[in-house]
């Protein structure tokens, strides 16, 4: 029998997550099977996952697909923890032009991380890592902020 989710590449990737979200199950249940539809849609990616905020205002690792990363990021370290200053999406062509860059992975060379946005406040960001150069673009955000506005629902 067929467990019913959606798989592998989807037409439209905001519309997938949204169907595949269930706000009855556990947040990291969803936010699991999310990580691998966008690890599938978003091409070139070789890592794409969560940090989550917790109650100091720093990230903590969530479900992701690629190599294992790093657990914990302050508020204002690294590319998430930036993204979680400026509460804006932000875009880099190139991370080791980027200051403070946290490389989890040596063959990363771009990346772009999205804020999940509830009341104001991040709870969350998607985190994408690529190992082309300029890989994310206006394009990609358009669309992962689409994600993310369906996934603040979850919050
Ligand atoms: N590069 C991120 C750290 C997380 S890994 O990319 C999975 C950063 O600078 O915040």
């Amino acid at each position: 029998m067929h467990c019913g989710v959606i798989q592998g590449k989807v037409d439209n990737l905001a519309l997938a997550v949204k169907f595949s979200i269930n706000k009855e199950l556990p947040l990291v249940s969803n936010l699991a099977n999310c990580s691998k539809l966008i690890f599938d849609n978003i091409p070139n990616t070789s890592w794409a996952g969560f940090y989550i905020v917790d109650d100091k205002n720093n990230l903590f690792l969530g479900p992701f697909q690629g190599d294992t990363a790093t657990m914990y990021i302050e508020y204002g370290m690294g590319v998430c923890g930036t993204c979680l200053v400026y509460k804006k999406t932000i875009i880099v062509p190139n991370v080791h032009e980027f200051p403070g860059h946290i490389a989890c992975s040596s063959l990363s060379n771009s990346e772009i991380v999205i804020p999940i946005i509830k009341n104001d406040k991040v709870v969350a960001v998607i985190d994408l890592d690529s190992n082309r150069y300029n890989n994310y673009n206006d394009d990609s955000a358009k669309v992962l902020e689409e994600v993310a506005v369906i996934l603040s629902d979850l919050f």
